[in-house]
């Protein structure tokens, strides 16, 4: 059966928009994105999946009193939606164990850096380049994972190496980052899950082959 997919955003949607594409070149293992669900109003990710067909909602923290409703109310939204994969896609806010529970290895992040360098509490969109650079490193990346209780922790789906150049500026290599690691990695993460090719054994996903 065809597995209904959220993809949560806290701004622009490249990510989004890559698995939006995806969708329409029909390579997204079948999965159907249903919902897109924004941190605060008014970002352009919620233009994008207007312009797709893609229903969107907005889950702000501040109208819940502590990080715990916030993501018990989102959890239940998503269930209410009968989704079955979960995608944050530049979703800056930290959710909380109610959410891990209620979507066992059900939840992919891309992450903008080859975990574990530079991730974690606080590293997130643009730090993430910002300490790249800062620590010298000649290569980086992105990958995609799933999400445990540990920010930045969970079973490592894909990853890819992206070089770092002479000049680079955060900005440039968060574009780079993007066009040639993020935007590919994430839409196949996704379809690899969509085909039930993922089998995850403590830390370690195995890929499946497809199936004949
Ligand atoms: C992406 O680079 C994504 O990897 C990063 O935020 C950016 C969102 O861009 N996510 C994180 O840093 C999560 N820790 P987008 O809105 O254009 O997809």
């Amino acid at each position: 059966m065809n597995k209904r997919i959220a993809v949560l955003v806290s701004g622009g949607g490249t990510n989004l928009q890559a698995l939006i594409d995806a969708q329409a070149r029909g390579e997204l293992g079948g999965g159907q994105i249903c919902a897109v669900i924004a941190s605060k109003p008014g970002v352009f990710a919620l233009e994008r999946a207007e312009r797709a067909g893609i229903p969107g909602y907005v889950a702000a923290r501040k109208d819940y009193p502590s990080s715990q409703a916030f993501t018990a109310a989102l959890a239940g939204k998503l269930r209410e939606l009968n989704i079955d994969l979960v995608v944050l896609a530049g979703f800056m806010v930290i959710l909380t164990g109610e959410m891990v529970w209620a979507f066992p290895n059900a939840i992919l992040n891309v992450h903008p850096s080859l975990i574990p360098s530079f991730c974690g509490e606080g590293c997130y969109g643009l730090h993430v380049h910002e300490k790249a650079l800062e620590y010298g490193v000649k290569v980086t990346g992105a990958t995609v994972h799933f999400v445990s209780e540990e920010c930045d922790g969970g079973p490592i789906v894909l990853q890819k190496a992206v070089d770092i150049l002479e000049g680079d500026t955060p900005e440039t290599l968060q574009r780079r980052v993007m066009e040639q690691a993020e935007w590919a990695i994430l839409p196949q993460a996704v379809a690899l899950f969509c085909q039930d090719r993922l089998r995850v054994e403590g830390r370690t996903v195995h890929i499946l082959p497809p199936r004949p």
